[in-house]
């Protein structure tokens, strides 16, 4: 139930409109994972290396009437073997519990599936641990990661594709 948006790759102008949903959706992150600075370093370096990710075609967004209103990318990893990284999953918080988050997630493996990875790594924002095991991911490690002078933590999740 998405009301038919439309998956597409993202181009380098999608980025302002990337950007403004990115910030949207963690502006409404539960207060309860994040203290406030936390999520204000978070809000500040949403994703990085976006226009990067966008350039080598691994960034996709859901568009509908228009507007942008999610997203999710990923990039190759070299160890281990086989493996990669989902990144940057978003979506606007006008449209969360309606099934987009999945969709983006799903087109994102399908994506990696097709250069022949298998091994599928998440670091989930800890807000997002049940939507990564809803889709078939497992907690692993704890990571720590530097945004903007602020350490965030998140969970190190794989999925191993069949
Ligand atoms: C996490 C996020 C992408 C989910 O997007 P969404 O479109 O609301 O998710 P969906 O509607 O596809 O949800 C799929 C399932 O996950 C569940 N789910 C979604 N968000 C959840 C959450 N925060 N906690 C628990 N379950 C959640 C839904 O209930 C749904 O379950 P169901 O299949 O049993 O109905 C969105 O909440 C978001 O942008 N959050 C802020 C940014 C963020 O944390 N991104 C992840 C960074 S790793």
């Amino acid at each position: 139930m998405n009301d038919n948006a439309l998956i597409r790759l993202a181009g380098r102008p999608d980025l302002p409109a990337i950007l403004a949903f990115q910030q949207a959706a963690i502006a409404a992150v539960d207060p309860r994972s994040y203290s406030e600075a936390e999520r204000g370093a978070w809000w500040r370096t949403p994703a990085v290396g976006m226009p990067a990710l966008v350039e080598t075609g691994r960034y996709l967004v859901a568009e509908r009437h228009g507007r942008l209103i999610g997203g999710a990318g990923w990039e190759p990893l070299d160890t281990p073997p086989e493996a990669a990284v989902v990144r940057a999953v978003f979506v606007h918080p006008d449209c969360h519990g309606r099934g987009l988050g999945a969709q983006l997630v799903r087109a994102v493996e399908a994506a990696i599936a097709a250069t022949g990875r298998r091994r599928i790594l998440v670091p989930a924002a800890l807000n997002a641990v049940s939507f990564y095991q809803g889709l078939g991911y497992v907690p692993n490690e704890i990571g720590i990661v530097d945004l903007d002078g602020v350490d965030l933590r998140y969970q190190r999740m794989w999925k191993y594709a069949a």
